[in-house]
């Protein structure tokens, strides 16, 4: 039987582009993607755990995160995990079930859905925001299109 998914709504997903501007306000850099990691992760209860990596050569790096625990997944290869694929590849990833993706890193025992979005600056890949669901197929087209105009927010307020 599939459990209940409490998903993004349309309207939820508006009112938090507005209100991600409010809080965010001239933040720049960490401090920037501390605040939006915070009111993701609080405001809606399908993202679990809410984290941005930066890039750092050819690895990415956890920079800020909000949730009820530490990853140990602090630095990712490209290339490797959902995180790494998504980045290489330029590309939003949505896994619907973490046990059936063979790319999958597992950080936590709960996490059963997955959203990595890419955050570009002028055409490459600087970042990306990685969401952890505690529910099977957690994430949608919905969930795809505005986490990447949070990615668009969090570039326009990359650099300190
Ligand atoms: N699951 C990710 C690793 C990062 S943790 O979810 C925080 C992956 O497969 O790349």
């Amino acid at each position: 039987m599939k459990a209940t998914v409490t998903r993004l709504s349309r309207e939820q997903a508006k009112e938090l582009l507005v209100r991600l501007d409010s809080t965010i306000g001239s933040a720049r850099g960490k401090a920037a993607r501390e605040a939006m990691v915070k009111l993701l992760n609080s405001a809606v209860p399908s993202y679990t755990w809410v984290g941005i990596y930066a890039v750092e050569g050819k690895d990415l790096v956890l920079d800020a995160w909000a949730g009820p625990a530490a990853t140990e997944h602090v630095r990712i290869p490209i290339g490797k995990g959902v995180c790494g694929f998504a980045a290489k590849a330029g590309k939003t990833e949505i896994v619907s079930d973490v046990s059936k993706d063979p790319r999958y890193l597992q950080c936590f025992l709960s996490t059963k859905s997955e959203i990595v979005v890419p955050i570009f600056d002028q055409g490459s890949v600087v970042g990306e925001i990685d969401v952890d669901g505690d529910q099977l197929d957690a994430f949608s087209s919905l969930d795809r299109e505005f986490l990447e105009a949070v990615a668009r927010k969090a570039a326009a307020h990359w650099s300190a």
